[in-house]
C-alpha cells in the first residue's frame, strides 16, 4: 500500500455547516467526520457501538437499520443542533454468509437492505423537510461499485440493495434540484479501512500466505484495481468533500466512482 495521503484543507469552508454522517465512528464515515470536521463544520454522528475519540460534536448511539434508530437520530441532530444543512449516508455493509444465492434468507435480503437503503431513506423523509424550507442542503449517499458490478459469493443482496440506493438517490435529485437541495452518490470500490485490513490479515492466515499476496487476492477476485491498491477512506472523504461543498455547487444527481478504475467499461 502506498502511504496514508494528507491533504490541505480550508479550515473554514464548512463553518456555520451542520452536518450528520451516518456510521461515522469507524472506517470511511470517520474519515468523512474528520475531514468535514477539520474544515469547520459542526458534526452529528451515529453508530450502534458507543464511540471513542471522535471529531464530531454530537454522537447518537441508535441501529439506523430501524424506524426507531432513524427516528432517534433525526430528532437527536435537531435537537442538539438546531437542523442539518448537510447530510452524508455513509452506514452500509453486509454480513450475509457465502454460499450464493440459496444461502440468503428473507431475513438476510430484509437486513441487507435495511441498513444499506432504508437507514437513508427512512433519515431523509425525517430531515429533508427543514431543508426545503430553508431552501438549501447537500445529500450523498454512498452507494458501492457493487451496484454496477455485483459479485455474487455473498453480497448478491447488498448490490441489490445498494443498486436501489443509487436509484432512488437520482430519483431524489429529480424532486430537490429544483427546491435547492443539491442530491449525489458516491459508488467506491475496496477501500482500505481497518475492517478490511483485518479480512486481508484472516485470508493471509487462512492460506498461509503472507498480507501483500492476500490483498492481491482480493483484486484478483475485483478483476483487478489498475491502480494498484483499494482507495484510502481520506480519499473517499475528500470526493464527499468536494463533493458537499460550494465547489460542486452543479453537480447534482450524479454519481462519482472512486474505485482506482476497477470497473473495466465505461
Ligand atoms: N469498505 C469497502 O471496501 C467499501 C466498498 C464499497 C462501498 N463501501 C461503502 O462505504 C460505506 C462505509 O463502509 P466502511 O467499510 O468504511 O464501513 P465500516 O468500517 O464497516 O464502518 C461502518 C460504520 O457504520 C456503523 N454502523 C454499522 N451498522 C450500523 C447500524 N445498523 N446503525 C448505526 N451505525 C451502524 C459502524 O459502527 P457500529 O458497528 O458500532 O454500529 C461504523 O461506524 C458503506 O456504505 C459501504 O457499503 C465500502
Amino acid at each position: 500500500m502506498t502511504v496514508q495521503p494528507k491533504f490541505t484543507v480550508d479550515d473554514q469552508e464548512f463553518a456555520g455547516k451542520r452536518v450528520l454522517v451516518t456510521g461515522g465512528t469507524k472506517g470511511t464515515g470517520e474519515a468523512i467526520v474528520h475531514r468535514l470536521a477539520v474544515a469547520g463544520a459542526t458534526v452529528a454522528t451515529t453508530a450502534r457501538s458507543a464511540a471513542g475519540t471522535l471529531s464530531s460534536k454530537l454522537f447518537v448511539q441508535a441501529d439506523v437499520s430501524t424506524l426507531e434508530g432513524a427516528m432517534t437520530v433525526a430528532a437527536a441532530a435537531i435537537d442538539g443542533l438546531g437542523g442539518i444543512d448537510i447530510i452524508v449516508h455513509s452506514v452500509g455493509g453486509s454480513k450475509s454468509p457465502g454460499g450464493g444465492f440459496a444461502a440468503l434468507s428473507d431475513q438476510i435480503w430484509q437486513d441487507e437492505f435495511s441498513l444499506n437503503l432504508l437507514a437513508a431513506v427512512r433519515l431523509d423523509r425525517l430531515l429533508i423537510p427543514q431543508m426545503v424550507e430553508r431552501g438549501s442542503g447537500s445529500i450523498v449517499h454512498v452507494s458501492s461499485i457493487q451496484r454496477r458490478l455485483p459479485l455474487h459469493e455473498s453480497t448478491i443482496a447488498y448490490a441489490a440493495a445498494k443498486a436501489a440506493l443509487s436509484t432512488y438517490s437520482k430519483a431524489l435529485s429529480k424532486e430537490l434540484g429544483p427546491k435547492g437541495i443539491r442530491v449525489n452518490a458516491v459508488a467506491p470500490g475496496w477501500i482500505h479501512t481497518t475492517a478490511s485490513e483485518a479480512m486481508v490479515k484472516r485470508l493471509a492466515a487462512h492460506a498461509g500466505s503472507d498480507e501483500e499476496t492476500a490483498r492481491q487476492g482480493i483484486m484478483d477476485a475485483l478483476g483487478g484495481i489498475p491502480i494498484g491498491r483499494p482507495a484510502w477512506p481520506q480519499e473517499v472523504a475528500e470526493l464527499i468533500a468536494f463533493l458537499v461543498s460550494d465547489r460542486a455547487a452543479a453537480i447534482h444527481g450524479a454519481e462519482y466512482v472512486i474505485d482506482g478504475g476497477t470497473i473495466p467499461t465505461v
